[in-house]
């Protein structure tokens, strides 16, 4: 099995338990919560946190079965930050994933709600794990490591220093900490958090965190360089909107040779992270080449 093969594996897998963890819940859930809830996270993303999460594991030997319910998780919270940041009063986009926005497809008041939701339900679903039975203080530590990169600290900050940016006068540092904030920070959080469940040393832990942010970093600048020079059928979102409303973005601030060079330099760095690995880890170098060549 090429690593190319391993991830298109884990991938599946998560697809399957992503459908099955909604379904336990959705009786539960009223109408049209439910539909938008499962409306956007069954749009058909890339899965590439989930799936990172997974590889993570892999890289400290541990088996993905008992690491999937975290993996859901990540992709739960990363399917409420995509609803939350293209509604009207913050990126105020019309299609994700190829098909309309939440909000579009259901309404702002209901579209909010199917990111609370889902945000609140990622905590159960690890909670709710085999794994936190069976070692409750390696989940504590994976759900708080989580939480934390997620919250204001990480991620929802990011996403408050992207809002507040003034158009044009942006520095260098101050670009590096959005993309570090509002993206990386859960990279780097799926990476650390499968190394964690996985029974990783810290060593292992830390030089995976390490990789994450690096990757999460690449990830953003792709995203950002993307914006400039994708199409709007392989990304299945709005492009050519970062320059036009005034975003820090990495080629509004430095232009787009110093973006290409940045995503090489950012390539070469997140395989660094993790070069006294042996191959256990070439999920993890595959899904650093797919982040740099990918078109959507
Ligand atoms: C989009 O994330 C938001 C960013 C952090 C740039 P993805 O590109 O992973 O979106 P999906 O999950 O594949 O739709
Ligand atoms: C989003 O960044 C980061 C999130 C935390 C959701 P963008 O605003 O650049 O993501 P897209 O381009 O809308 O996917
Ligand atoms: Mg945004
Ligand atoms: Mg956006
Ligand atoms: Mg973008």
């Amino acid at each position: 099995m090429t690593p190319a093969d391993t991830i298109g594996r884990l991938r599946r897998m998560v697809e399957e338990s992503l459908a099955a963890s909604f379904a336990s819940e959705a009786s539960r859930i009223p109408s049209p919560l439910r539909e938008a809830m499962e409306y956007s996270l069954m749009a058909g993303g890339k899965r590439v946190r989930p799936v990172l999460l997974l590889s993570a594991g892999l890289a400290v030997g541990e088996e993905e079965v008992g690491l999937l319910p975290f993996a859901c998780a990540v992709e739960y919270i990363h399917t409420y930050s995509l609803i939350h940041d293209d509604l009207p009063a913050m990126d105020d986009d019309d299609f994700r994933r190829g098909k309309p926005t939440c909000h579009k497809m259901f309404g702002e008041g209901t579209a909010i709600l199917a990111g609370d939701a889902l945000l609140t339900d990622a905590f159960r679903v690890m909670a709710q794990s085999p794994l936190a039975r069976i070692d409750p203080g390696r989940a504590v530590r994976a759900i708080a490591d989580i939480a934390r990169a997620a919250g204001g600290g990480g991620m929802a900050g990011g996403q408050q220093m992207d809002l507040s940016a003034a158009p044009g006068r942006s520095t260098a540092a101050e670009v590096d900490e959005i993309e570090l904030r509002k993206t990386a920070a859960l990279l780097a959080s799926c990476a650390r958090t499968g190394a964690i469940l996985g029974g990783g040393s810290p060593t292992q832990t830390g030089a995976l965190g390490e990789y994450g942010t690096r990757l999460g970093l690449l990830f953003q600048v792709t995203d950002d360089i993307l914006d400039e020079t994708g199409s709007f059928e392989e990304m299945g979102k709005g492009i050519a909107k970062d320059r036009a409303r005034g975003k820090w973005t990495y080629p509004v601030a430095h232009g787009m040779p110093a973006s290409i060079e940045r995503a090489s330099a950012l390539e070469r760095a997140a395989l660094d992270a993790v070069s006294t690995f042996g191959a256990e880890a070439d999920p993890l170098r595959e899904l650093v080449g797919m982040v740099r060549n990918r078109r959507k």
